[in-house]
């Protein structure tokens, strides 16, 4: 079934959803994203999607086209339109249309290049990778170093997630002066007893909103919480391991770089935060 798409405020069906071969996001990555989950038709932590957009937008001088609430609306309609039960929208901001190609920015009060589609994703919630976890392997990270603004600019992440499909494995995890960064499109994790462990926020790391969401249920269900660099070596000798983000949510890890963590088992602590984790979204949804 053909889905209809949001481009620069019109619904179209995605064969008539088009932008210029002038356009920024194109022609020179000059763009921003968002991935928002939907389960039961209702949006996932859209406040966090939100303020991360803006902060995106701001960092690149670009301004943010819609406030929250009209943000909300336009997310509520593709949704519905789309009839998504469960699923992603995704969004992306570029720096427009200027008609020509230049790597000067063109003047701010160019409008910019809107568009919005959705993908079903039914049981979304309900993955079997969960039950079973992720393998992954270890690769460089030579991104450039503004991580935190979640830019379009994902050759590498593919490039990452590319070696270890080659490998038969499910991500990667970048390595940077031999601490682990991020996974290719989530956030990295180790536990080792009640702790668990992960980097801490820097433009080394993109800001998971999913991260965010985690961290805090950690701590209120007692969970120690300690945000450091740690290394391939010290998550192969943890207890458990995990990823997050928006699309995945939790996500077990049980072996990296041919490893198997502890028993090769999903582990307790991952999976009693996916629980949480969804269930307070759920609840908390819009
Ligand atoms: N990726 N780190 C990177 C490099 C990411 O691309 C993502 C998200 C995350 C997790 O962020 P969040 O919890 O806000 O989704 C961390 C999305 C899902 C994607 O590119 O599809």
């Amino acid at each position: 079934m053909s889905r209809t798409v949001y481009v620069n405020g019109d619904w179209l069906p995605e064969a008539e959803a088009k932008v210029s071969v002038f356009d920024r996001g194109f022609l020179m990555a000059d763009g921003v994203y968002e991935v928002t989950s939907v389960l039961d038709g209702k949006l996932i932590d859209f406040a966090g999607h939100c303020t991360r957009l803006d902060r995106s937008l701001s960092e690149l001088e670009m301004t943010n086209p819609h406030s929250d609430d009209e943000w909300l609306e336009i997310f509520r309609q593709i949704v519905a339109r789309n009839a998504i039960s469960d699923g992603m929208v995704y969004l992306q901001v570029t720096r427009g249309n200027p008609g020509d190609r230049d790597f000067a920015y063109p003047p701010a009060d160019l409008p910019p290049t809107v568009v919005l589609f959705t993908q079903s994703k039914p049981g979304l919630a309900d993955s079997p990778a969960a039950k079973t976890g992720w393998r992954v392997i270890s690769v460089p990270d030579i991104r450039w170093h503004r991580r935190d603004i979640k830019t379009v600019q994902l050759l590498y992440p593919s490039m990452a997630k590319m070696a270890a499909k080659k490998a038969g494995v499910d991500d990667a995890w970048l390595v940077e002066d031999g601490f682990v960064t991020e996974g290719t499109s989530n956030n990295a994790y180790i536990v080792k007893g009640n702790k668990i462990i992960t980097r801490a926020l820097s433009s080394d790391i993109l800001h998971g909103i999913t991260r965010a969401s985690v961290l805090r249920f950690a701590k209120e269900a007692q969970m120690e919480v300690e945000e450091r660099n740690f290394t391939i070596a010290e998550a192969q000798a943890a207890d458990e391991a995990f990823i997050t983000s928006a699309s995945a949510f939790v996500m077990p890890v049980v072996e990296i770089d041919g490893t198997a963590l502890s028993d090769g088992k999903v582990g307790r602590v991952a999976t009693r935060m996916r629980e949480i984790y969804l269930d307070e979204m759920r609840k908390a949804a819009l």
